[in-house]
């Protein structure tokens, strides 16, 4: 009985994230059960990405012998929160597989998987090598350096990378991928989809913030940022590729 609800846990993470006493939402059952290498989650603020993020990170170190996964935050207090959230799990199951090292910030187990949470600074991420699974939450707020510096930790692993935030105006990385032509598998989820967020505090939300934060905070809107002169569509639109430049580039 023991076995086989283990391995039940093992093949399925909707029955992993149930027996953490979640009911995932319909969106993120699809996500669970995903098996996708890129994903990309633009959504509402409070919807669950971190929740689901923790639980992918679990199981893939529990039922994955062996993997390392990094997950990385735009500033450290938002990579507590969550690896917090990912060491509450492990311990509310009673640690299924031992912990060889359980630290403020990383947890090896027996079976030889890390998690490592960083903060967001690229002198701090370099050397990692042999990632299965690389995970950026609040990519928005994820400076582009930073992107670029972890991305070919994943060239010779083959790992996966899952991104997932709130927008936050239009540029930098996690913009240009969700608009991009790249082949990432999309979950769009505005608050309306999240069970847990009223109508009546949605309303009370939208009177009272200014109508751009409103739609970025919980509509999966990218705005244009606040102290942008021009608009990202404008400055599009006066980029022309039939204007010779005055000055050839260098290099
Ligand atoms: N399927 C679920 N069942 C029950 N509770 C859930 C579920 N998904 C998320 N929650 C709860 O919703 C709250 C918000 O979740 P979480 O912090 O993961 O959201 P978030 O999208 O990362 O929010 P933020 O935008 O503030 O970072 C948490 O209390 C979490 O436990
Ligand atoms: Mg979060």
């Amino acid at each position: 009985m023991q076995l086989s609800h283990d391995l039940e846990l093992a093949l399925d993470r909707v029955a992993f994230a149930e027996a953490l006493g979640l009911d995932p939402d319909p969106w993120q059952r699809e996500l669970l059960r995903s098996s996708s290498e890129r994903i990309i989650l633009n959504c509402s603020r409070q919807s669950g990405k971190s929740t689901m993020t923790a639980v992918i990170t679990l199981h893939r170190a529990l039922y994955h012998p062996g993997s390392l996964i990094l997950c990385l935050a735009p500033a450290l207090r938002q990579s507590q929160e969550l690896f917090g959230k990912v060491l509450g799990f492990y311990r509310d199951l009673g640690r299924p597989v031992s912990p060889q090292a359980e630290r403020k910030l990383s947890l090896e187990l027996e079976n030889g998987s890390r998690i490592v949470t960083l903060p967001g600074t690229e002198k701090t991420i370099r050397g990692f090598s042999g990632t299965a699974l690389l995970v950026l939450d609040e990519a928005a707020r994820v400076a582009d350096e930073l992107y670029f510096a972890v991305k070919p930790m994943l060239a010779v692993s083959g790992g996966a990378l899952m991104m997932m935030s709130t927008p936050y105006g239009k540029c930098g990385v996690f913009f240009g991928e969700w608009t991009g032509a790249g082949g990432w598998e999309r979950y769009e989820v505005p608050a309306s989809q999240c069970p847990r967020i009223s109508e009546e505090f949605l309303e009370e939300e939208r009177a009272n913030l200014p109508p751009f934060i409103f739609r970025q905070e919980y509509m999966c809107s990218f705005e244009e940022t606040e102290d942008q002169v021009f608009s990202a569509d404008l400055v599009d639109r006066a980029v022309s590729e039939d204007v010779e430049p005055l000055f050839a580039a260098v290099g």
